[in-house]
């Protein structure tokens, strides 16, 4: 018994020093830089038990730094305002005299430690608390001294053991910086300090007191959430020497991040401060008091909202920018509080940077879905009371006013405009439209002069529509209800309700709607006529029985079964065709700007018709100048400067045509994610399958009976030329067409397209989380919602 135990453990123990050995051999190669040693793009230096390494990370494209990393957290940066641009020849040395240094092969240098005297024996190490640290060394390798340590240059992440504070024998003082956004490691707004005086901990906004962490009472702080300092100690020097606050804990994975948002985590527990609650009207959890702007009021903070936001009034809104791209959303944030004209800011660049704010005063949260960003809220205070009253009897009085004028004005128009049998909302409408509508006989005359557009009365469309009811609603369009129609003569007709005001006067409009309805072309659907109603406005056109091409492409039911190739193929070239003669040989000189498989119609005999054309001109011909942000249009079929930087011309009408493409062939919805751990969209996976020879696998499995032809790998390799980052490399609509149609043509090769990937839907915040990722980040478009 005894020896069989004995040789057991024998038997472990040789197993625990060939393991031992074997982990030491293999890490010897990569765990110090000696004298001579290069740590290059592809390796990295490990701590010991291998909590920690340090290697180079590359957080967006050409933002390149050396970083300590635990996991997928970057916990110090060395370089984090001197991003390497070029990553070629990319290493971190360590020379003979001692000189430690970042370089890559152009002449990009930057310099950790550099000693006065050369030091030649020297070794830099990562241990397991974190520390990256530079050491002269005796011949018998024991330190000698510390020559260099990352502790002493923190970042935005505060590990056990490292210091906060100051030391008054060298000047040096340890604080931490928050990243300047999601994305970019860079010196951003907030700080965390120790200030010895008051013993306790402060984050600043831009030298401003945003927080503090209160006194330390019984060993916790006041306003730190009690589980967040469970098992925590600190421990606090003051001395002649240096006065610091450090801590240490039995949690693992601790790391106290200031985050760009100005919020304090701990990355191994929960959250330490909720500095993005602070507006300088509440202490709680610690938020300081400042003044405030008059305008603002207890309860009121920003939220982050997504989804398309009106002003009350066109003329009195506007939004501004700070292209300064040394702002980030919290600067935002802090300068739109402080003026009473703004109600909502974003940021203007996709890398975070860059300010957009909004003036005016918002109505209401639309259905129309664009990108989010965040808006002034007000929850309503108790502290109100008086005000609250006063709000109440003033809407008693305005509601008690209405009423009179609505009984007023009923008995006038009863006869004459309101049908029998109309709901009360649509006599309303009536009513507060009616002195409005008074033009409407002049319209008419107006149109009449050579024009095809029929205007139609408001009573003939609700006989039409049974009133806009329920039953005869076929959809909701991109600019509202769609209903179907029945007119007198037995005509079916789609009607479509525009829901936003355009913001145009009616002749406008109806000039705008006389030139769209010249526009014919067998595969864009004809626009009959239209009817304004003071504020109401609609517009008649033909109607389609087979409804859209996306319930064909994307209903997994039996109908798509029936899109076999041959028609897919045709119903590409139709919607080319009709793209062809918006932008090149309608007089108009149309862009679609919103051109999607659900504005594709189809007819009776399969023939694709384009809708919603002429739209963009309708909604945004005034906005193009003076509110750029709204874009109009449809997240993943957006060309990249279209959806950035709002640049239109036909080559985003193209781009979107690309995508249509790729979504017929492969029978996916494009703004879909294709990958599990990066976020590809359907545009990225087919450059991938594309590049990588296996362009068969994206065309759709149920038109696999119809056997795969060259036919359709053409239309792939067509649609990425359409969707290629650079508008000016994307083909015309007419090369298109003969590229399509002449088999013999040879194609240019296509590139790596624009908005390869696209960020995944983020839940609503107040600001995005920081993402870390120990790889190369591709390019990410901000979220925008389809509509
Ligand atoms: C990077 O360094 C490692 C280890 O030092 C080495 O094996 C590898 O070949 C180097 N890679 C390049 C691209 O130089
Ligand atoms: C990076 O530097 C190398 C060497 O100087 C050069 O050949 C290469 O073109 C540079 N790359 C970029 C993207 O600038
Ligand atoms: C290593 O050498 C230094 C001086 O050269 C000496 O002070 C130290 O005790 C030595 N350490 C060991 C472990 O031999
Ligand atoms: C930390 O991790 C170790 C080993 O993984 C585990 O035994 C220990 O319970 C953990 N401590 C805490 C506080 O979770
Ligand atoms: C935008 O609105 C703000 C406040 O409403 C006003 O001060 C500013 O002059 C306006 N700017 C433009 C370009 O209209
Ligand atoms: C950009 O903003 C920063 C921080 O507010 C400021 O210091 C800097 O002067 C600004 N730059 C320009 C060009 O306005
Ligand atoms: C962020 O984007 C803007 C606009 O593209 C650019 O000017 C700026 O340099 C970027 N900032 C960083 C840190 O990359």
């Amino acid at each position: 018994m005894v020896y069989n135990k004995l040789v057991n453990y024998v038997f472990l123990l040789s197993l625990a020093c060939l393991c031992l050995w074997t982990t030491a051999t293999l890490a010897a190669v990569s765990d110090r830089l000696r004298p001579g040693d290069v740590l290059n793009f592809s390796s990295s230096i490990c701590s010991p038990n291998q909590i920690f390494c340090v290697c180079f990370w590359t957080s967006m494209p050409g933002l390149t730094y050396l970083a300590v990393s635990r996991g997928s957290a970057q916990v110090w940066i060395a370089n984090r305002n001197k991003p390497i641009v070029n990553t070629s020849g990319l290493v971190l040395t360590l020379d003979h005299s001692g000189v430690m240094k970042i370089m890559n092969q152009g002449r990009e240098t930057i310099s950790l430690y550099s000693p006065a005297q050369p030091i030649r024996n020297t070794v830099a190490t990562l241990l397991d608390s974190g520390n990256l640290i530079l050491q002269e060394v005796n011949s018998n390798g024991s330190m000698k001294r510390l020559l260099w340590q990352s502790f002493d240059h923190p970042a935005d992440t505060l590990l056990p053991g490292m210091k906060l504070g100051v030391n008054h024998k060298t000047g040096r003082s340890w604080t931490l910086v928050s990243w300047h956004t999601d994305s970019i490691p860079g010196s951003g707004a907030f700080t965390l300090e120790w200030e010895p005086r008051g013993s306790q901990l402060q984050i600043k906004q831009r030298e401003k007191l945003y927080w503090t962490s209160g006194v330390l009472r019984n060993k916790k702080f006041e306003h730190i959430p009690k589980e967040a300092q469970r098992m925590v100690d600190y421990m606090i020097v003051s001395n002649d020497n240096e006065e610091y606050f450090s801590y240490i804990t039995q949690i693992n994975h601790s790391g106290w991040v200031l985050e760009f948002g100005g919020q304090m985590r701990d990355q191994g527990g929960g959250d330490l401060a909720k500095v993005d609650n602070c507006y300088g009207y509440n202490t709680d959890g610690g938020c300081q008091k400042w003044e405030q702007p008059t305008c603002r009021n207890p309860g009121e903070r920003f939220e982050f909202r997504s989804g398309y936001f009106d002003f009350e009034t066109d003329s009195d809104s506007n939004s501004t920018s700070n292209l300064n791209t040394s702002l980030a959303v919290s600067d935002c944030k802090a300068t739109c509080w402080s003026n009473c004209d703004c109600v909502g800011f974003d940021y203007s660049f996709e890398n975070g940077t860059g300010c957009v704010f909004y003036n005016g005063k918002w109505k209401s949260a639309n259905l129309a879905s664009v990108r989010g960003f965040a808006i002034l809220v007000s929850s309503h205070s108790d502290k109100k009371v008086k005000k609250k009253w006063i709000w109440i009897g003033s809407s008693v009085a305005t509601i008690l006013l209405i009423i009179c004028l609505c009984i007023l004005c009923l008995k006038q128009k009863r006869k004459k405009v309101v049908p029998k049998g109309e709901r009360t909302e649509n006599k309303m409408l009536d009513l507060v439209t009616s002195d409005r509508s008074t033009n409407f006989t002049e319209l008419q005359n107006d149109v009449k002069k050579g024009h095809e557009l029929r205007v139609f009365s408001y009573s003939s469309i609700m006989e039409a529509t049974n009133n806009l009811s329920l039953e005869n609603k076929l959809g909701e369009g991109g600019f509202g209800p769609v209903y179907k129609g029945k007119l007198p003569m037995g005509k079916e007709v789609a009607i479509k309700q525009l829901s936003r005001s355009s913001g145009q006067g009616v002749i406008e409009f109806k000039n705008e709607l006389a030139l769209i309805s010249e526009l014919q072309h067998m595969n864009l659907v004809q626009l009959l006529g239209c009817c304004v109603y003071g504020e109401e406005k609609m517009l008649i056109y033909e109607y389609m029985p087979n409804k859209s091409l996306d319930c064909f492409l994307f209903d997994s039911s039996t109908q798509s079964q029936q899109l076999e190739w041959k028609r897919r193929f045709s119903i590409i070239e139709g919607i080319a065709q009709g793209l062809l003669y918006l932008h090149k040989y309608s007089r108009l000189r149309v862009i679609h700007r919103d051109l999607k498989a659900s504005n594709i119609l189809l007819d009776e005999n399969m023939i694709p018709k384009i809708s919603d054309f002429g739209m963009a001109r309708i909604f945004t011909q005034q906005e193009s100048e003076r509110n750029t942000k709204r874009i109009v249009g449809t997240y993943g079929y957006m060309s990249p400067e279209y959806a950035m930087e709002g640049l239109f011309s036909v080559k985003s009408d193209v781009y979107s045509f690309g995508v249509l493409m790729l979504e017929i062939v492969s029978g996916k919805r494009g703004n879909n994610f294709y990958h599990e751990d990066r976020s590809l969209n359907l545009v990225g996976y087919a450059w991938e399958l594309w590049r990588d020879g296996l362009g068969r696998d994206l065309i759709d499995p149920r038109l696999s009976s119809s056997c795969i032809n060259h036919q359709m790998l053409r239309c792939i390799h067509v649609a990425l030329l359409c969707v290629e980052e650079s508008a000016d490399d994307r083909p015309i609509m007419s090369d298109i067409i003969s590229m399509l149609t002449n088999e013999s043509a040879t194609l240019p090769l296509p590139t790596r397209p624009g908005f390869y990937t696209g960020r995944k839907v983020t839940k609503a915040q107040t600001f995005p989380k920081k993402s870390k990722e120990c790889s190369i980040n591709d390019l990410s478009i901000s979220v925008i919602y389809a509509r």
